[in-house]
């Protein structure tokens, strides 16, 4: 445990080094020279005593104490700022490491593992300050703490002149004290699933209460004391673990007081009889017994709480970087998927969970696509529809089986390149904080396609291409979930126009009513009528317009054909057909009946 410990200081030391490396070198510099200047002034007093005494000039003397004065007055606010800089360059400097941590991993299993997500809420406290103070404020006690250490030690390697054993004594009988001061400001056994679990909760409810999002159901289900709750339970369960951790002993303390007492008796008696016998001089004594007062400092300084605090969340940075590079990584292939897929897309007896633990989602899926085709999946909630097209990205790769566009297994094709042949409208499509124009073209596009990709998706009135689409922006604005849905679906149809050769649409008009969506998706199928289109639809009105239609049921294709084929087949999908149809009777603005037959 104690190497451990160590380590992750020596890393925390070094990660300032690799943070900002002449910020830290001036901070290690200024720390050496303030923690070695006490013991200059005791030395240069005692020269001025001695000179003083003999009748000497004092000059010399008393420029030499004069100079290590104004050092050790000077150089504490320098190194304060010098702190306050290192510190915020290396909280944005691990800040940069994290993102690189989650974004740089080619897929996503690393953000899914729940030891890896407890990882991250505590690498990031380096920043949110739940355990302990923010970096730039947590680095300037480390410094101090880290100043004394040098004062004490330097202090005592003065007192080898007196007598040998003087500052093994001291250093052993502070030494005490320091271990004990620091039993107590340690929480050494912080990294505990029930610490983890707290400090998860704590950020979880946090989230609650300062996202938008959560905001609606907090004040509707009126669930705002319950995240007020949940955040300060778990606060002062965090508390009080720390303080159960470290409680001073007494019995120790009180031995560890005894050791100081004696100790420092022993060695100033020693320097009084010595002073007394005339053995050392006055100016000497006077050096002997402040350098022993100052020893005093190895008990309070160092390796304190603050070191600790800051040590935790640093060396779970930088082991995420590893972690989640292992976890997330998927193995790299060297074909180029330029031009594919031109013949085919074909699930080969895939087999596929999320992960050992869960359930198995697919479970010998096959399908053959014909490249060019629109076709669509259907199937229950769960039924793993979205997963078939997570695959297809190839954010995940299957346990057996094999997924291949045109022959060639997605696994041997470079990443990226089989990625630049694939868009999407996801389920779960992101709104980003950008303006219309990032939001359809996140890589940049012409206006043309963009305006064109806009009307394809019925979105082309909704806001001009240069405003923010969130509010807390000048002149930004916020669109209703519909309307968002139709800016995803310009986006996908930008990457068409840009010769994206496969598009999933999972789920791309749920949130549309229902005559735009007919339409849409009509003027959707005639803009990727060159590309292999597969559709994932609750909505039988959209899914009857594809050439195919696949159900998918335990994992499996249990039906394959066209709308027709399919409901004269009497099935499953038949059955599916009939039971929303029953229940869709809609009427338009003539007040005449809509049926899905009549759409
Ligand atoms: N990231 C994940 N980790 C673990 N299990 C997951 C994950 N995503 C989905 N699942 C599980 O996999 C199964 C299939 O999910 P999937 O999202 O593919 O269903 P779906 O057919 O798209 O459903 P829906 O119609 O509701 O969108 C579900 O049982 C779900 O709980
Ligand atoms: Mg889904």
């Amino acid at each position: 445990m104690n190497t451990l410990r160590s380590r992750k200081e020596i890393i925390f030391l070094g990660a300032l080094v690799r943070a900002n490396r002449p910020m830290a070198t001036l901070w290690y510099a200024l720390l050496l020279l303030r923690g070695l200047l006490p013991a200059f002034l005791a030395i240069s007093t005692g020269v001025l005593v001695t000179a003083v005494k003999q009748g000497d000039s004092l000059t010399g003397p008393l420029i030499f104490v004069g100079g290590v004065f104004i050092g050790y007055q000077t150089l504490a606010p320098l190194h304060r700022t010098a702190s306050a800089n290192l510190g915020s360059t290396t909280a944005a400097w691990l800040n940069d490491r994290l993102m690189i941590a989650t974004t740089r991993p080619t897929g996503m299993a690393h953000l899914e593992r729940a030891d890896l997500i407890d990882d991250l809420t505590v690498a990031r406290d380096f920043d949110l300050g739940i355990m302990g103070p923010p970096m730039h404020i947590s680095i300037d006690f480390i410094a101090t703490g880290l100043v004394e250490m040098v004062v004490g030690f330097a202090s005592a390697m003065v007192l080898f002149a007196f007598a040998w054993w003087a500052p093994i004594v001291l250093l052993a009988g502070w030494g005490s004290t320091h271990w004990l001061l620091r039993e107590s400001a340690v929480w050494a056994d912080r990294d505990t699933p029930e610490v983890r679990d707290a400090q998860r909760h704590a950020e979880y409810a946090y989230r609650l209460a300062v996202d938008a999002p959560a905001a609606k159901e907090l004040r509707l289900f009126g669930l705002a004391p319950w995240v007020v709750d949940r955040f300060s339970t778990r606060r002062r369960q965090l508390q009080e673990l720390r303080w159960r951790a470290t409680q001073l002993r007494e019995k120790s303390m009180i031995g560890a007081l005894l050791i100081v007492l004696v100790a420092n008796l022993g060695v100033a008696y020693a320097i009084a009889t010595q002073a007394n016998d005339g053995r050392i001089g006055l100016g000497a004594a006077a050096v002997y017994l402040t350098t022993m007062m100052q020893t005093s400092t190895v008990a309070f300084g160092g390796f304190g709480w603050a070191l600790d605090g800051a040590a935790a969340p640093v060396a779970a940075v930088l082991k995420l970087e590893s972690a989640m590079a292992e976890a997330g990584t998927l193995p790299n292939g060297s074909q180029s998927a330029s031009g594919k897929p031109a013949v085919s897309i074909r699930f080969d007896n895939v087999h596929f969970s999320y992960r050992d633990d869960t359930p198995t989602v697919l479970d010998g899926f096959t399908l053959d696509i014909r490249a060019g085709e629109s076709i669509a999946i259907v199937g229950v909630n769960g039924a793993g529809k979205t997963t078939l097209a997570k695959l297809l990205c190839r954010l995940y790769d299957p346990q057996s089986g094999s997924i291949s566009a045109d022959g060639i297994d997605l696994r041997d094709f470079e990443i990226e390149s089989w990625r630049s042949r694939v868009t999407a409208v996801f389920q779960d499509f992101v709104q980003y904080e950008r303006s219309l124009r990032a939001n359809v073209a996140p890589l940049g596009a012409s206006d043309e396609a963009i305006h064109q990709a806009l009307l394809d998706a019925g979105a082309d009135d909704l806001a001009a291409l240069d405003q923010i689409l969130a509010k807390g922006y000048p002149g930004g604005t916020n669109l209703s979930g519909g309307q968002w849905q139709r800016v995803a679906l310009a986006r996908t149809l930008c990457c068409v126009n840009e010769g994206a050769g496969l598009v999933l649409l999972d789920e791309p008009t749920a949130q549309l009513d229902v005559r735009g969506e007919a339409e849409i998706f009509e003027r959707v199928l005639n803009a990727t009528r060159n590309a292999t289109t597969i559709l994932v639809s609750h909505r039988f009105s959209t899914v009857r317009q594809v050439d195919r239609i696949c159900v998918v049921e335990h994992g499996k294709v249990v039906e394959l054909g066209s709308h027709e084929e399919l409901i004269a087949r009497g099935g499953r999908y038949q059955t599916m057909f009939d039971m929303q149809a029953a229940h869709f009777v809609e009427t338009d603005a003539s007040g005449e009946a809509l049926t899905y037959e009549t759409l």
